[in-house]
């Protein structure tokens, strides 16, 4: 439930969220999960898309109600989403809260879940089920038990078959339920999509170093592009950044360089439908006049997964420099960068700390002049991205 003062409650560290039961059976509530350090932005990103209540935000987790349409499936910037069937309280760490927790599960509204997702897509139900579990902090029980002590009471209650995914090789099931325990409280989540949303269909080809799908559409909507406008990677792999960028806004024009002939090839058969141009470039030459993009989205290779080449080996500031050079005046070039590397420039408008893959990486945003705010502020998520941030970003770590 919204807060007194109509926001959503901040939940980390161990602070509780606000409750948010299932007792409203006409305003599902949903369970998001996100990258650390982007629940604020996918938080704006559910707020203005899908004209939702974020009801509380935590570590990876953003809870909200809204309608029951397909538009929650198309939410780019999280990982994953699940409707969210109910709170199992008063589980601890000891053994006895398997038990506790069986039982809670047994009263919650599952056949409801289930109809209520049958809505947005097919549910086979004789493919069965499968159940995963995860925890934050020490427990006297692993997870596994989790997942077949409550497997057990779902498929008693739904009549569907429960999978152990750890003992049964069969591929993924089209049924997946989610219980979560932080604190002393359980949450039981059935998956909306078939598969978690980070999956992207057009992802055929990757390669070291391609980008979390959620990240990159995390950067589109932090580069300020507005239809019409060029947007340039000019490293850009397998063509993540780009086919995301796309993805939020289908009419920009989309170039990418790299100077490696694999990844481009890479890149056209993952975005073959996104009508992207793929262009063989050094970033330390770029073959670009100045000012020929309005928007620059990057990955750099900083050497972690993928090591520079060509006249930027040993000179990322040269790479820095020459994507500054072909930006637009006004326009926002968004630059991934891991934390060691974080730019020291007075063209850093916002720097965006997130755990990536195990590390602490930061999402920069850089302006062609000084002086102005960042751009998206002023696109279609603008005003929910500036009040989420102000209420829920990180502070670097
Ligand atoms: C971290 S990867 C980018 C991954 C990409 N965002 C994706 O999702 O696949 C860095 C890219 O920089 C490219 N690269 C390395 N040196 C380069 C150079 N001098 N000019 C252009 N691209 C370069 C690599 O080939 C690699 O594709």
């Amino acid at each position: 439930m919204p807060s007194p003062q109509g926001q959503p409650e901040r939940a980390r560290g161990g602070a509780r969220h606000r409750r948010a039961t299932s007792s409203t059976p006409q305003t599902p509530i949903f369970l998001a999960r996100s990258v650390r350090g982007l629940e604020w932005l996918a938080a704006a990103e559910i707020k203005s898309g899908l004209n939702a209540s974020v009801l509380a935000i935590g570590h990876r987790e953003i809870i909200f109600s809204a309608a029951l349409d397909s538009r929650v499936l198309a939410l780019g910037s999280i990982d994953d989403l699940f409707l969210l069937c109910g709170r199992i309280e008063e589980i601890d760490r000891g053994r006895i809260s398997l038990a506790k927790l069986a039982a809670g599960v047994r009263k919650l509204p599952l056949a409801r879940a289930l109809a209520r997702v049958g809505r947005l897509r097919p549910i086979h139900r004789s493919s069965g089920f499968e159940v995963i579990a995860s925890f934050l902090g020490r427990r006297n029980y692993k997870r596994t038990e989790i997942e077949v002590c409550t497997g057990a009471v779902i498929s008693e209650v739904t009549g569907m078959a429960f999978h152990d995914h750890e003992t049964d090789a069969a591929p993924e099931r089209d049924v997946s339920w989610r219980i979560h325990i932080r604190d002393g409280e359980a949450m039981v989540g059935l998956r909306v999509a078939l598969r978690p949303l980070h999956r992207r269909a057009y992802r055929m080809s990757s390669a070291p170093g391609a980008l979390h799908p959620p990240v990159a559409y995390a950067m589109s909507m932090l580069s300020g592009a507005y239809p019409g406008c060029n947007v340039l990677d000019p490293c850009c792999g397998t063509g993540t950044l780009l086919i995301e960028a796309r993805r939020l806004m289908p009419d920009i024009i989309t170039i990418g360089s790299d100077i490696d002939r694999d990844r481009l090839l890479a890149a056209a058969r993952n975005g073959g439908g996104a009508r992207c141009q793929w262009i063989q470039a050094d970033l330390g030459r770029l073959p670009y006049r100045n000012g020929f993009a309005d928007c620059v989205v990057a990955n750099l290779p900083w050497g972690r997964s993928v090591a520079a080449k060509g006249a930027i080996k040993g000179n990322m500031s040269m790479a820095v420099a020459e994507a500054m050079r072909v930006l637009a005046p006004g326009g926002n070039a968004v630059l991934l960068t891991s934390l060691g590397e974080k730019l020291v420039s007075d063209r850093v408008l916002w720097s965006i700390p997130i755990r990536l893959a195990g590390h602490w990486a930061n999402i920069q945003i850089l302006s062609a002049e000084s002086g102005k705010p960042p751009a998206c502020f002023q696109r279609r998520y603008g005003p929910s991205l500036r009040h989420m941030w102000t209420q829920f970003g990180a502070s670097p770590p």
